[in-house]
């Protein structure tokens, strides 16, 4: 038994492999369950007991010996392997890094506030925890006014009906009119929220650009003007115009305004409910009474107020039909937009 081992450990001794495979054939050869080492295993039964303790351990011996021959032949391989370093070219361009993409949202924010820059409006954030005089008292608002209720606005604590989420970015108007004297010219683009079962058309956070220009002499035929332009670019040159006559409290006149639609080119589709025409913003002449309250003379001065929904212009220039998506961060929806950087 002992002569046997012996011829093993000089046979594993002298084992060489010039290949991957021809090591794993030697672990099987040797290591396996049915390899050589294990069949000394069996026949050490038969071992006389006093010399079971010698014969045990050099089996032992062995059997390590055998796995760390093996294990020093794949390692070689291994190393083999890494030495290809010599014929990695490093003049190739590396793999591409994959990069995240912008959101729908701002790249439509981001488009909308080119626009406007381009027409020399400048940018004004505001807070998104606002105060009841920002949001609503200022801005003409009447103490029942429904947008002052639980059911629309969101409330920061329960003790106070005075600190509250911003229901949309006019705020950011007085904000800027209580510190600046005109002329003023600004868009605010932002996040507001409402109390708002979500659905696919409603969410209960979305986003805003408001738009001001307060100066001498400004008169509502500027601010259709701007609106025009900005239509034209954000949807295309032949992008028409329609302004309809509507109410908010912080302005007088005030107007909603439509742009011919853009998937009928206003003959009349389902998009449009066959009217030819998709609505996209509210404005209006500044009531002087929103001026007087953030300090600026309205005998003096005069200006323009729009409002519109980031969301409404890209679900308009993307045809988005489900509002969810954009909160969602599926990134499967954000990768679509790829093409639009
Ligand atoms: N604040 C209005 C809203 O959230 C939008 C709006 C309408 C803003 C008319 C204006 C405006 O500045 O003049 O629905």
């Amino acid at each position: 038994m002992l002569e046997k081992i012996k011829a093993l450990h000089e046979e594993i001794a002298a084992v060489a492999a010039s290949t991957p495979e021809e090591v794993e054939q030697l672990r099987i050869k040797y290591l396996s369950k049915k390899g050589a080492v294990s069949a000394l295993m069996a026949d050490f039964r038969s071992v006389p007991a006093e010399l079971k303790r010698e014969v045990g351990q050099k089996i032992n011996e062995l059997k390590t010996f055998a796995t760390e021959k093996i294990n020093g032949l794949k390692e070689t391989f291994a190393v083999a392997e890494d030495s290809t370093l010599d014929e990695i070219d490093l003049t190739r361009t590396a793999s591409p890094m994959s990069v995240g993409t912008r959101h729908p949202l701002s790249l439509v924010r981001n488009e909308m506030l080119r626009i406007f820059a381009s027409m020399g409006f400048t940018i004004a954030e505001g807070p998104e925890i606002e105060d009841d005089w920002h949001v609503f008292e200022s801005l003409n608002f009447p103490p029942d006014h429904p947008a002052r209720d639980m059911q629309d606005t969101f409330f920061i604590s329960r003790d106070t009906v005075d600190i509250l989420l911003r229901t949309h970015t006019s705020s950011v108007q007085t904000r800027v009119m209580e510190h600046a004297q005109p002329p003023i010219r600004i868009v605010c683009p932002g996040r507001v929220y409402r109390n708002e079962a979500i659905s696919a058309r409603a969410h209960c956070f979305f986003h805003q650009v408001e738009g001001l220009y307060i100066d001498k002499n400004v008169s509502f035929a500027d601010l259709k003007q701007v609106l025009l332009g900005f239509a034209r670019q954000m949807f295309g040159p032949e992008t028409k115009i329609r302004l309809r006559p509507s109410y908010f409290p912080f302005t007088e006149p005030s107007a909603e305004m439509d742009i011919s639609c853009d998937i009928c080119g206003g003959k009349g589709c389902a998009f449009c409910k066959g009217t030819g025409w998709v609505e996209i913003l509210g404005c209006g002449m500044v009531d002087p009474n929103v001026l007087k309250a953030c300090g600026i003379d309205p005998e003096i001065y005069t200006g323009y107020a729009f409002g519109m929904g980031i969301e409404r212009i890209t679900n308009l220039k993307y045809k988005v039909k489900d509002l969810r998506l954009f909160s969602e961060n599926d990134v499967r929806f954000l990768r679509e937009f790829e093409a639009a950087h």
